[in-house]
């Protein structure tokens, strides 16, 4: 048998040596050298043609999809899961990635796809467990516990399955490197092996990868451009749902997401997540205000709940915030100061979005001060109400993306009156109102006259 040899190639600049070094001798950056087999592109996997070819000449590949019982993944995934596409699923620990899979692999399996899960961090009686919880009844799916890359690879191809799954990307590794599991050369040899054996069997691929908060550690972030598809999976701890959004998608939109909730029986997903999220609202409460926020491409309603004290000892008042973005929050209320003539020098504030939401989008802005206002006035906003607009420099209220689809969303919820920028309004003249009452506001002052 022939030794397969490896290099270690500089990320940074490209330089090449046998061994490994801590600084690059080329460029002089540290610990930029990461472990590759040093091989030819294999046979089955170039392309066959060398020779240009005609645009019109090139026979469409009709991608053919298997759908899940997902409904809401089929939808990230752009309509289910492309033949022989490598979908990777990245989330901390402990999020439910490994549930996820297996509710996948039983669904599949139920509908007599074969199904091969590869566990490389739990022992098939604890994969059994987890399943019994989920109600695996079996059917097609097989097990393998097992880390060894190229025994995976050719189990998977004796076994040759539809659907092939790896549990995690970091616990497997290629006996062609000397460097160990979870490191960036492992991970991505492992990657690009999965990769080739799913294009050339036609196989649905799933790879399982950890992310930590900050999103790297030996990173999927890195077998991003590698693979087709990519999903992020994110959650608070504390909280039961969690967002499954795409990130990337070479056969669809990137823009879809999803809302699960973590339950005994495993991830169902949430039909009406404006509702959820919602559901725990105290009604008629001073300092909460419900805004109509977009995520991914869907309208979704959320509190913003504010809480302003006055600062007990001298010295900084504080500035929390849960959910929203904290200077963006700062130059909020650095607006209402100025524009308000509210003194905020002596006050803690504190702003959360209910419910463990993030709300990273400027249309969430006249939100943010109608709470803060809300609970300083300690007067609650009409029921029924729900607001949008960005707010600028000097107290302007802009026009927000996609008006029709969130004020539809807040009518849908039994919201009938909605404070919004005056540039929106012009575009819904046309649209029938179905219900709702619209404020157009052209600053802040006239929005949190019609508010209160
Ligand atoms: N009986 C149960 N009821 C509700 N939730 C449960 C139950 N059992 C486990 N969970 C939840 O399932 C989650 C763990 O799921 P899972 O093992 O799929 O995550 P993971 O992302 O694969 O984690 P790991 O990083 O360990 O691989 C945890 O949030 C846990 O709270
Ligand atoms: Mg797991
Ligand atoms: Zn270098």
């Amino acid at each position: 048998m022939t030794k397969i040899k490896s290099i270690f190639v500089c990320q940074n600049c490209g330089f090449q040596t046998p061994k490994w070094m801590g600084r690059c001798p080329g460029c002089g950056e540290w610990s930029t050298l990461i472990e590759e087999v040093e091989e030819k592109v294999p046979a089955e996997f170039s392309f066959p043609s060398s020779e240009p070819v005609l645009y019109a000449d090139v026979t469409e590949a009709t991608k053919k999809r298997i759908e899940t019982d997902i409904k809401e993944l089929n939808q990230i995934l752009g309509g289910g899961v492309v033949l022989g596409s490598l979908v990777l699923i990245g989330g901390e620990p402990g999020i439910g990635k490994s549930t996820l899979m297996l509710q996948v692999s039983r669904d599949f399996a139920t509908s007599g796809e074969k199904v091969l899960y590869v566990s490389g961090e739990e022992s098939l009686e604890q994969i059994k467990l987890r399943g019994k919880r989920l109600g695996v009844e079996g059917g097609n799916l097989f097990l393998l516990a097992e880390t060894n890359l190229e025994r995976i690879i050719t189990q998977a191809e004796k076994l040759a399955p539809e659907i092939f799954i790896l549990d995690s990307v970091q616990t497997a590794y290629s006996s062609k490197l000397s460097s160990s599991p979870g490191t960036i050369s492992q991970v991505r040899e492992v990657t690009n092996q999965v990769f080739r054996f799913a294009k050339k069997n036609k196989v649905c691929s799933f790879l399982v990868g950890h992310i930590t908060k900050e999103g790297s550690l030996a990173g999927p972030k890195s077998l991003e451009h590698i693979v087709d598809v990519v999903l992020y999976f994110e959650g608070e701890r504390d909280h039961s749902h969690r967002v499954l959004r795409a990130l990337k998608n070479r056969f669809g939109p990137v823009s879809e997401l999803a809302i699960f909730e973590m339950g005994a029986h495993g991830l169902k997903a949430i039909s009406n997540p404006s509702a959820f999220f919602l559901r725990e609202r105290p009604v008629d409460a001073a300092g909460s205000v419900v805004v109509c926020t977009i995520k991914g491409s869907r309208p979704l309603l959320a509190e913003i709940q504010a809480l302003v004290s006055s600062t007990l000892f001298t010295g900084n008042p504080r500035r929390m915030t849960i959910g929203l973005d904290h200077f963006r929050t700062a130059m909020l209320l650095a607006v209402v100061e100025k524009k308000l003539g509210y003194g905020f020098g002596g006050e803690d504030i504190h702003l959360n979005v209910a419910g463990g939401l993030t709300i990273d989008e400027p249309a969430a802005d006249l939100g943010v001060v109608t709470a803060v206002i809300s609970c300083i006035k300690n007067k609650a906003v009409p029921s029924g109400m729900t607001v949008m607009g960005e707010i600028g420099l000097s107290g302007e209220i802009r026009s927000v993306s996609q008006p029709l689809a969130r004020i539809k969303e807040a009518a849908s919820l039994g919201y009938n009156s909605i404070v919004l920028p005056k540039g929106n309004i012009d575009a819904l003249k046309k649209e029938k109102t179905q219900g709702i009452d619209f404020y157009g506001a052209k600053n802040i002052k006239e929005a949190l006259g019609l508010i209160f």
